[in-house]
């Protein structure tokens, strides 16, 4: 949508040549100036590492407001949808754009579960060449890519039709795939029975075979995790998906590179980082302020995980409702150990940080990762395992700016350009005059 009545002129030094660029309206939120006719007006690029001040996309999908410390799914606040909404539902608000009717609902729940079931003998092969240490993120990039094998003939990213049957498969597998991967890591068999439970209480139940039963506040805190974790408007991890859709792609190729990108600890790897670090604190003996003076060290090259966003320069939304869920299950849990080591420590790193310059003057604050670690701990969930939750959690997001994209028609392949710093045109030297 263009919406061209203000422009931006700009002029390359005092009398060089000029080009206007129309502004473009958001609806909430900052505008953009169209650069596309940068290159071919001005023959300039414009020059943005890190994307800090580059919007890649128009997107209907999710707000947020880093100043303020908002975030809203297709409009709806996360506060609401956290105390009022569940994660499948949330599911179909960001993929169709609307709260579901409970027929809807019925009919989306359906499909998941219709779609769960990953070839017994395909994941008994696959686990063959993975040890029981390998990590499971590696395990799930190995699953994608098969499905990608298994659904290739069939692909038809045009079609409504196709793309909504792989969004259902992919979140419905990717709870499957989850389990499957922490059952190899734990050397338990994974039994996938039918059963109508919900969705994240399925996945308990994957997960942990050997239990008959899961702690309803298990399931609700999982629940939670998972909503809270569905979608970040475009973040690394779904850029990368959309940067790989845009090349025509499969969903399922796709999702494996949004995968791989989510691994890092700069991203979706902190959640694992941080409970590692917090465990470290704790067994160091040493007083957190020792590592708060180290995250501020450049040269110890230590972050504090869990700390700083790109776009948050407030509290993250996500984390304060993530340490509200912490303290209610903990308290529920281990009522005879109010202070868990993990949480104490988390709360009293928290408590300096956020009254120290350092952190003050670069607006770091706690996100995501910093709390969510230690409820999955609680949940019994190996630490290598966090990332594997945050994946399955975003793959709706992922699919859902997939579909988005997909759906704008022809899709234009992403192909940024760069600032050639390297040397001017020189000719061949013969290795003997080298
Ligand atoms: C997620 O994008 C998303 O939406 C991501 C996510 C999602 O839902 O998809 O929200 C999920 O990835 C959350 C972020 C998880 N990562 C971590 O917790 C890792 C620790 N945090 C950082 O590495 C960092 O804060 C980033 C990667 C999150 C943001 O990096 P930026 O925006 O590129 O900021 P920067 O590295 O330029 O830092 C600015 C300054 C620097 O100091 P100066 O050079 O100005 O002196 O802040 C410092 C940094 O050194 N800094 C930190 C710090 N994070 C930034 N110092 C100590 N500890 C930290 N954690």
């Amino acid at each position: 949508m263009k919406n061209n009545t203000e422009k931006v002129t700009v002029r390359i030094g005092e009398h060089g040549a000029v080009s206007e660029l129309p502004v473009l309206k958001a609806s909430t939120g900052a505008d953009g100036i169209d650069i596309s006719s940068l290159y071919k007006n001005l023959g300039h690029f414009t020059f943005d590492p890190g994307f800090v001040s580059t919007a890649s996309c128009e997107s209907n999908i999710t707000y947020t407001d880093g100043k303020e410390g908002l975030l809203r799914y297709r409009g709806y606040p996360i506060e609401q949808l956290a105390q009022h909404s569940h994660f499948t539902e949330t599911a179909y608000l960001l993929y169709y754009g609307e709260l579901p009717s409970a027929e809807q609902q019925h009919r989306f729940d359906e499909a998941l579960a219709e779609h769960r079931i990953v070839d017994a003998a395909a994941l008994s092969n696959m686990q063959k060449v993975f040890s029981h240490n390998a990590h499971p993120m590696a395990m799930l990039m190995a699953a994608m890519a098969y499905l990608a094998a298994l659904y290739h003939e069939e692909k038809d990213i045009y079609s409504p039709a196709y793309r909504e049957k792989s969004m259902q498969r992919i979140v419905a597998k990717m709870a499957t795939l989850a389990a499957w991967a922490l059952c190899h890591h734990s050397q338990k068999t994974i039994v996938q029975s039918g059963g109508r439970f919900s969705y994240s209480e399925q996945f308990l139940r994957l997960a942990f075979p050997e239990k008959t039963d899961i702690k309803p506040s298990f399931v609700r805190a999982m629940d939670l995790i998972l909503l809270l974790h569905a979608d970040h408007e475009q973040n690394a991890s779904t850029s990368t998906v959309r940067f790989s859709g845009s090349t025509e792609t499969s969903p399922y190729a796709a999702v494996t590179a949004g995968i791989a990108s989510l691994w890092g600890p700069a991203h979706g790897g902190a959640n694992e980082a941080v409970v590692k670090m917090l465990g470290e604190i704790v067994s160091s003996g040493k007083p957190v302020e020792y590592f708060i003076e180290q995250a501020k060290d450049k040269k110890a090259h230590f972050r504090l995980m869990g700390f700083g966003h790109r776009v948050y320069k407030n509290y993250d939304p996500r984390a304060k409702i993530i340490r509200t869920t912490c303290h209610q299950l903990l308290s529920e849990l281990e009522p005879e150990n109010p202070n868990h080591p993990l949480l104490k420590a988390a709360m009293q790193l928290e408590a300096i940080a956020l009254e120290d310059d350092y952190f003050i003057k670069r607006n770091l604050y706690p996100n995501v990762d910093f709390y969510s670690g230690i409820i999955l701990s609680a949940i019994n969930l190996p630490a290598d395992m966090f990332t594997v939750i945050f994946a399955l959690a975003r793959s709706v997001g992922w699919l859902s700016h997939w579909n988005e994209m997909m759906s704008d028609g022809q899709v234009r392949i992403y192909r940024p350009r760069q600032l050639y710093k390297g040397y001017p045109q020189r000719d061949y030297i013969a290795v003997e005059q080298r």
